[in-house]
């Protein structure tokens, strides 16, 4: 195997694995697969070019041993994909794993919970970006109801995947006003909320710098009504800016990915649904791992894929913001976990 943990150009080691485990999601959300263009007649990755729980498996080991600690499920939407549970089982059972969590929009959490408690999982963030249901149903484009996403939550709550954290991602003049009305709700139910920037991920979703709420504006709506203290990151690179709240009803989180990028100390990776491998959520293209399992590589030669990839990485997209990727295609979120 390897003598020493991969850093890559910029010093940064591997440390978080994300792992998209479909393409598909239940719902529609305008700053992911707008409608319009993600119809009924859009064709998602068949069954077969989708990693098997198997494969999956295989990788995370390999990735561990590179020094991967943290996994955390996404897609599309991770629940849709059939006998999730199975793979939390097989993943929680790799020695080094110490946290796995589950990023989903909360429809199908009420049935598979459970399951998902017993075959190890830890946590999860639900998404949620209003409590107004004309809000959130025109955002998650399929008309989702509120309700059943509070539902999901309870219920992962009473299973024990906790603390929940609920990610809203906010757009100017869509949802805006919706802040302080989670802000409230998350307090009151012991929720950690928090608040993403609107990114220009992908190629779909029609980003303009107009649409982003500024992570200051949005403490700054927030502590109009609630005193905030900062608090310092529970971990070098977090990706959200903490506050907490003076009177100690618990903390929000910032994501500003737009205004105040976090890539200098960014230690993850992303693999995608159909087995490749991304160093940057705005990468234009990945190393197909896929093609290495299924043409019989052995776990050395998929060892050194995944490190040669890693050292050769430079990318610091959120920081550069466009000036250098200009003309690539940029992935879709939903292909590569957010
Ligand atoms: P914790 O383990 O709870 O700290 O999770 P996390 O901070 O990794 O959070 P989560 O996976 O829920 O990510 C929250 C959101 O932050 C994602 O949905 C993305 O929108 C954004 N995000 C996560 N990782 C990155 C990243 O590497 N780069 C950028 N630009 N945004 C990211
Ligand atoms: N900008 C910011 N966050 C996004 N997410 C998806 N697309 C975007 C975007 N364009 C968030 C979702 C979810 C997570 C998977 O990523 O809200 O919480
Ligand atoms: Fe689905 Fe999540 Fe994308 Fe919304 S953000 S469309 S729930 S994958
Ligand atoms: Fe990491 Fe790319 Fe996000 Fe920067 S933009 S934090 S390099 S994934």
């Amino acid at each position: 195997m390897i003598d020493e943990l991969p850093r890559d150009r910029l010093g940064r080691r591997l440390h978080d694995l994300r792992i998209s485990v479909t393409d598909r999601c239940n719902f529609r959300c305008t700053y992911c697969m707008p409608s319009e263009i993600f119809g009924r007649d859009y064709a998602f990755l068949p069954r077969a070019e989708i990693l098997t729980f198997e494969e999956i498996t295989r990788l995370a080991r390999l990735f561990v041993g590179l020094g991967v600690r943290k996994l955390r499920l996404t897609g599309g939407e991770p629940l849709v994909r059939r006998d999730l549970p199975d793979l939390v089982a097989k993943l929680a059972a790799i020695e080094g794993v110490e946290d796995i969590a589950l990023t989903t929009n909360g429809a199908l959490l009420r049935a598979q919970s459970r399951s998902l408690r017993e075959a190890g999982l830890r946590r999860v963030t639900v998404s949620l970006d209003s409590l107004d249901d004309a809000v959130f149903g025109a955002m998650n484009g399929v008309r989702f109801p509120v309700a059943r996403v509070l539902d999901g939550i309870a219920a992962a709550r009473e299973v024990g995947l906790a603390p929940v954290k609920v990610n809203m991602v906010v757009k100017r003049g869509v949802n805006e006003e919706s802040v302080l009305p989670m802000a409230r709700y998350a307090r009151a139910h012991g929720l950690t909320l928090r608040l993403i920037e609107f990114m220009d991920v992908g190629q779909s979703n029609g980003w303009r710098l107009a649409d982003v709420v500024p992570a200051a504006e949005l403490v700054e709506r927030i502590a109009g009504e609630f005193a905030l203290e900062p608090v310092p990151p529970a971990y070098p690179g977090e990706v959200a800016t903490r506050w907490r709240y003076a009177d100690g009803a618990g903390e929000i989180g910032i994501i500003a990915s737009v205004s105040q990028p976090f890539c200098g100390a960014c230690t993850r990776a992303r693999l995608s649904a159909k087995g490749e491998l991304f160093t940057c959520l705005f990468a234009a293209s990945g190393t197909d791992l896929r093609a290495l399992l299924r043409g019989g590589a052995s776990d050395d030669e998929l060892v050194a894929a995944i490190a040669g990839r890693w050292r050769a990485r430079g990318d610091r997209y959120s920081e550069l913001r466009s000036a250098e990727t200009t003309g690539l295609r940029r992935v879709e979120m939903f292909a590569i976990g957010g």
